[in-house]
């Protein structure tokens, strides 16, 4: 299962993808890639910052795979079971492996379209069997949904707060994954202090499928000081349902 996660800026969609990962992880191989030019999934994954910043961008593979393969395109020989590639392009870190995605953007460029092609490709050629899943953190723009990404990903979670703003960012980003065919919209609803804000979120994402919903916690917060989020059983359960809520998607698809 192939899933990416969006959602207007500062909703929490690292967080929530990095504990996403590591529920995952207790039952699959999960491949992370952080596709936020921010790269802070793997810092809130936990990883040692040393590593995730040595890693080198997913595009750089490219390079090195066309190198290999007379630029002939053919990213399906990634397959990780039998490449040695991803080693290099990946910190592995019990089931979970993270990628990322891109350099920091610079000033004035205005498209990630050379990473873009190589990351399609990419979502393409992971062999994801039932025992792997991916997950993106697609970071807050949305330039990175292409036609080309929604053909590799399966489930498009997208992450709102009970915000008028946040709502109609989400239900943007719902409509423009469906333009380009992403298979299946989720909505997950995060830092909710009170009931009245899930009836908002129901009421303004009639028809949609919001598939779990996250309570504002102050320890999540304290994960800005690095504080892991592990302990935290209100966070925690949301978690959980959202996971049970994917496998059941995965098991009828
Ligand atoms: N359930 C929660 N309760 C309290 N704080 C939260 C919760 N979820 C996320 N946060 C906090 O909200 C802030 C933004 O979270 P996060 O970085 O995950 O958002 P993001 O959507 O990835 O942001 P960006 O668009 O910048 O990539 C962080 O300080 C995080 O700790
Ligand atoms: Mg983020």
């Amino acid at each position: 299962m192939k899933i990416a996660i969006s959602g207007k800026g500062g909703v929490g969609k690292t967080t929530l993808s990095a504990a996403i990962v590591k529920r995952f992880a207790q039952d699959f191989n999960v491949f992370a890639v952080d596709a936020d030019p921010d790269i802070s999934l793997g810092n809130v994954l936990g990883l040692p910052e040393d590593k995730i910043l040595a890693l080198p961008p997913i595009v750089e593979m490219k390079e090195l795979i066309d190198e290999k393969l007379g630029g002939d395109g053919a990213y399906y020989s990634l397959n990780p079971k039998v490449d040695d590639v991803l080693e290099k392009y990946s910190i592995k870190h019990g089931n979970i492996r993270l990628l990322k995605m891109g350099a920091v953007k610079k000033g004035g460029s205005a498209c990630y379209c050379r990473e873009n092609t190589f990351l399609n490709a990419l979502l393409k050629s992971l062999i994801v069997t039932s025992e792997d899943v991916v997950l993106l953190d697609m970071g807050a723009g949305i330039e990175h949904l292409t036609r080309g990404t929604a053909k590799g990903v399966d489930v498009m979670l997208i992450v709102t707060e009970p915000s008028k703003v946040s709502v109609a960012t989400a239900k943007v980003i719902a409509k423009l994954a469906r333009e380009i065919g992403v298979k299946s919209i989720f909505f997950v609803a995060n830092k909710i202090r009170k009931e009245e804000e899930i009836q908002f979120l129901k009421s303004n994402l009639e028809g949609e499928k919001l598939i779990g919903s996250i309570p504002f916690s102050e320890e999540v917060l304290d994960m800005a000081m690095g504080k892991s989020v592990d302990d935290v059983p209100v966070f925690n359960a949301g978690i959980e349902n959202i996971y049970q809520e994917l496998l059941k998607y995965q098991a009828i698809n």
